[in-house]
């Protein structure tokens, strides 16, 4: 039976009950995560009003990656520089839909430890049909000196470094999960006090699944070895009998939601229309590969872990295998073959 009295952390309550257990801890990564959430909540009222208001559709303009920007995305943007930009956490930031870093550069910015890398509206193709979106963000500790105002280098690490990272899904709920070096902790918003509260306390991805994710529509575009084993998973036998199931939502977010709390393996291979991979390393594919792995999964581009991988540039991209450990262990069998 529901226990009234029964005390539910939010996020802030959960974020400064963790800090205060590591020495010297200033709270600084505490207050970036409160600004993305805030950014997340007021992102959720506008992706629960699409339907009713004349922000769906094009904003008739193109992204970096040549994809046409949706309002929301645009919406969602703005919410993640502003949050960032007048907190006191985060000395600048990279976005998916800009071209470049935008450096904050006043005093109380160039002061902060981090620097942030989002996608601020993942999965925006699914807007106009309802299907679950998210943000995705990183936080690195940044190299260059503090005091000044940060720079590229700072963005271009390899996802080892992040000390942060998380996703927000909005879906049938909101769900804010993210991950620091200690765990992955999943909060629901509760809309009825507009907080994000704990649901899903230190996640843990299944070592095996029964769920694989990947784009078949793509298969003839897969490379000999990737097709071999996406043949050996539609032709498996789970424990009981059954065969497994395949899914694939177009939004990262909502299959890789699913695949950390459900176990299973997502693809995205690199095709012929796509030689790089179609996700982008620093704003989707590293903050879940650091989730992933700090919730017991892996993550891999085929050829190399995910989180070793040194960027060359802010949008570069690559081929991505994810999840249930033993599941990604199979497949880079195959791949390596
Ligand atoms: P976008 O944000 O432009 O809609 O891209 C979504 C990404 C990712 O979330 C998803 O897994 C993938 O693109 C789907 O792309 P395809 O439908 O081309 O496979």
């Amino acid at each position: 039976m529901f226990d009234r009295n029964r005390q539910v952390l939010t996020l802030d309550e959960f974020t400064i009950q963790q800090y205060r257990t590591i020495p010297n801890a200033t709270g600084e990564l505490s207050t970036l995560l409160r600004d993305i959430a805030l950014a997340a909540k007021r992102i959720n009222v506008e992706v629960n009003k699409a339907g009713l208001v004349d922000i769906i559709g094009d904003a008739g303009t193109t992204n970096v990656q040549g994809e046409s920007v949706k309002k929301l995305d645009v919406y969602a943007n703005n919410q993640m520089v502003g949050v960032l930009r007048h907190g006191i956490s985060c000395a600048g930031i990279c976005s998916e839909e800009m071209d470049d870093i935008v450096v904050f550069n006043d005093e109380m910015s160039n002061k902060s430890k981090y620097v942030v890398m989002f996608d601020p509206l993942d999965g925006s193709s699914n807007i106009d049909t309802n299907v679950s979106i998210g943000t995705i963000f990183g936080v690195y500790r940044r190299i260059s000196e503090p005091g000044k105002p940060c720079q590229l280098n700072d963005f271009l690490q390899s996802g080892l470094k992040q000390v942060a990272a998380g996703y927000v899904v909005y879906g049938s709920s909101t769900m804010f999960v993210y991950a620091t070096r200690r765990g992955v902790n999943g909060f629901t918003l509760d809309p009825s006090i507009g907080e994000f509260c704990l649901s899903h306390p230190d996640i843990q991805c299944p070592a095996d699944g029964k769920i694989y994710s990947v784009n078949g529509g793509y298969f003839s575009q897969y490379k000999e070895n990737v097709k071999k084993f996406i043949n050996v998973l539609q032709n498996k036998t789970r424990q009981d009998g059954g065969p497994l199931t395949q899914r694939f939502t177009g939004s990262m977010v909502a299959d890789l939601h699913r695949t950390l709390i459900k176990g299973g393996i997502f693809l995205y291979p690199l095709t012929t229309e796509n030689p790089d991979g179609k996700l982008r390393l620093m704003y989707e594919c590293n903050p879940f590969a650091f989730i992933m792995e700090v919730a017991g999964g892996n993550a891999s581009s085929g050829s190399q872990r995910i989180l070793e991988i040194i960027p060359r540039k802010l949008h570069d991209r690559t081929p991505i295998f994810i999840g249930s450990k033993n599941m990604i262990e199979e497949c880079l069998g195959y791949l390596n073959s």
